[in-house]
């Protein structure tokens, strides 16, 4: 499906509707200054050189320890990293010169040493592992935001996450069964902070009963205000050439992942 694409008029509309986005607190909330935190979050990709104290650091991987998990099986690791320590493993600074970074990977190797989990079902078990590993990832992210520290999660920026998991693999010397996901990089905010991208609103996102199928106006209403916001955060750029940069990752992301969480071989000639 070719992509819609906003004209001149239909830009500018869609900057101004971005720009008048704001998080809905009801009023009877306002005050309450963790809640009004949490929806202000931002996906930060600018930060200052101030460091994160370890203290604050340890209360943000705590976070992650106790997030919730199934079973409390926990199934995931954390590689934790310094801007020191990171240097020294990947030979570069942390993406967007954050001060730490943590790559949350989904494990089900660990649990296998004492438990037989699903045996059978190992699309279930990754599943799990998925959604387990990204909700401790979330866990750190929000406990980085009531301590005053900004983050974004990265699957592609900076080869730090699924996309290049084969690449992480053999860097972090993973056993099979232990899958990068996402990176989380932290640190202090530098200059502005990001506007709210769009985001789809509750009615859209929300059914009572019966799935609701989506609303053309509003579906392109929000495509066109994707297109818009990413064009004018990344003059160089735009939307359709960052999802092809995915695009362009994914099949080998794919090859290396089936490998390993199910064991499949590698094939990656036919991928590239
Ligand atoms: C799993 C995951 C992977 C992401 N990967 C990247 C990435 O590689 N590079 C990047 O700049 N942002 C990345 N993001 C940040 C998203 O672009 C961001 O969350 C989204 O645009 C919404 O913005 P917000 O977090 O400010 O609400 C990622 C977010 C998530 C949850």
């Amino acid at each position: 499906m070719a992509l819609s694409k906003p004209g001149p008029l239909g830009f500018v509309r869609s900057l101004a509707r971005i720009l008048a986005g704001r998080p809905q607190v009801p009023p009877s909330l306002q005050d309450n200054a963790l809640l009004r935190r949490l929806l202000s979050r931002r996906s930060v990709r600018h930060y200052d050189d101030r460091p994160i104290p370890d203290d604050v650091f340890a209360a943000i991987l705590e976070a992650g320890r106790l997030a919730p998990s199934t079973v409390n099986l926990q199934t995931w690791s954390f590689a934790v990293f310094n801007a020191a320590g990171w240097q020294e493993r990947f030979g570069r600074t942390i993406p967007f010169r954050a001060q730490r970074a943590v790559i949350v990977l989904g494990d089900i190797h660990r649990d296998k040493t004492v438990l037989d989990i699903f045996p059978d079902s190992p699309l279930i078990l990754y599943t799990v592992a998925v959604l387990n590993a990204g909700l401790a990832a979330m866990a750190m992210n929000a406990a980085a935001e009531a301590l005053g520290v900004s983050s974004v999660m990265l699957s592609e920026t900076g080869r730090t996450g699924l996309l290049d998991a084969g690449y992480l693999k053999e860097t972090l010397a993973l056993p099979d069964g232990v899958f990068p996901l996402t990176t989380i990089v932290f640190g202090y905010p530098k200059g502005a902070y990001p506007p709210m991208p769009p985001k789809l609103p509750l009615e859209q996102i929300c059914f009572t009963g019966k799935y609701r199928e989506p609303d053309p106006e509003v579906m392109t209403a929000w495509l066109h205000q994707m297109i818009a916001g990413y064009k004018a955060s990344n003059v160089r750029s735009s939307f359709d050439a960052q999802l092809n940069v995915y695009r362009s990752k994914i099949g080998q992301a794919e090859v290396d992942l089936n490998a390993m969480v199910f064991g499949t071989p590698a094939d990656p000639g036919s991928h590239r």
